[in-house]
């Protein structure tokens, strides 16, 4: 008869062995992810939206721990969209308040392993209870050496898009550089995400076939991994069979395959 025991130990043996499978070929080198059901997965239990925020916020940790010791070099996660402002506003607050238990909660981790944390987005909207843990711990962490963990929080692309556009502009009009200076690299140089490498791979949860406003420039050549797992439910698992599934892909960006 098996016991509880057995089934722990199966399902440790079968993620080390996913583990060792993905680790045997090359990772992506930034992988993006839109946390999406976190609602659907609370709807499921009878429990308040919020309590699918809380539960989304575990998922996040655990799979930043994952996506650390893999060896990702870049995570990205949308975390709070320049449209969620308009949810009701119990459930902004709610999420505010997540984020700074997050901010607080995460702080060794992210120091203790060279994690880089910085956010992305129209950071003067974050409340100042939010901002300023966020802001101290994005500059404490700042010389670490290992991955960048990347809060896109009130964030949108086109938004970024725009920032980026108006950036370029008023250096043209001071006659810092020409129209003609401005090509694919110098655009993405504008943009908030500057110092990251495009996305590989992006994994959107819950089964939505939407980019909603996600770094819409960055994602040109990405791989999309779309899993109908809701957020709370998403685990180092659910990330390295959405790494084994992107290891599968030929990537061509336009080209026709390597012979
Ligand atoms: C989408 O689920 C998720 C969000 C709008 C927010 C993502 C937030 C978390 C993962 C929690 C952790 C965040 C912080 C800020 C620490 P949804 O509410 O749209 O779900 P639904 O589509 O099922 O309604």
């Amino acid at each position: 008869m098996s016991t509880s025991s057995d089934t722990d130990r199966d399902s440790a043996l079968a993620l080390a062995d996913l583990r060792a499978r993905v680790l045997a070929r090359p990772l992506p080198r930034h992988v993006a992810i839109i946390m999406d059901g976190n609602g659907r997965w609370a709807a499921q239990r009878g429990l308040p939206r919020t309590e699918g925020h809380r539960a989304g916020s575990e998922s996040m940790k655990a799979v930043t721990r994952a996506a650390r010791r893999l060896g990702v070099e870049a995570l990205t996660v949308y975390a709070f969209s320049s449209q969620n402002w308009l949810r009701p506003p119990g459930e902004v607050t709610a999420l505010m308040d997540l984020l700074v238990e997050y901010i607080q909660g995460e702080r060794a981790e992210v120091l203790d392993n060279g994690i880089r944390l910085r956010a992305i987005g129209d950071l003067t909207r974050l409340p100042r209870q939010v901002r300023t843990p966020l802001e101290e711990l994005c500059l404490a962490s700042a010389g670490g050496r290992g991955m960048a963990l990347t809060l896109a929080l009130s964030y949108g692309g086109r938004e970024e898009i725009l920032a980026a556009t108006r950036a370029l502009v008023e250096s043209a009009a001071r006659g810092e550089i020409r129209a003609s200076d401005i090509d694919e690299s110098r655009f993405s140089r504008a943009l908030w995400t500057r110092e990251l490498p495009d996305p590989d791979l992006v994994i959107r949860t819950s089964g939505e076939r939407r980019l909603s406003n996600f770094l819409l420039w960055q994602i040109a050549y990405a791989e999309l991994f779309i899993t109908d797992i809701l957020w709370p439910d998403f685990r180092e698992a659910d990330l390295l069979a959405a790494i084994a599934d992107f290891q599968l892909r030929d990537r061509r960006f336009g080209k026709v395959a390597a012979k």
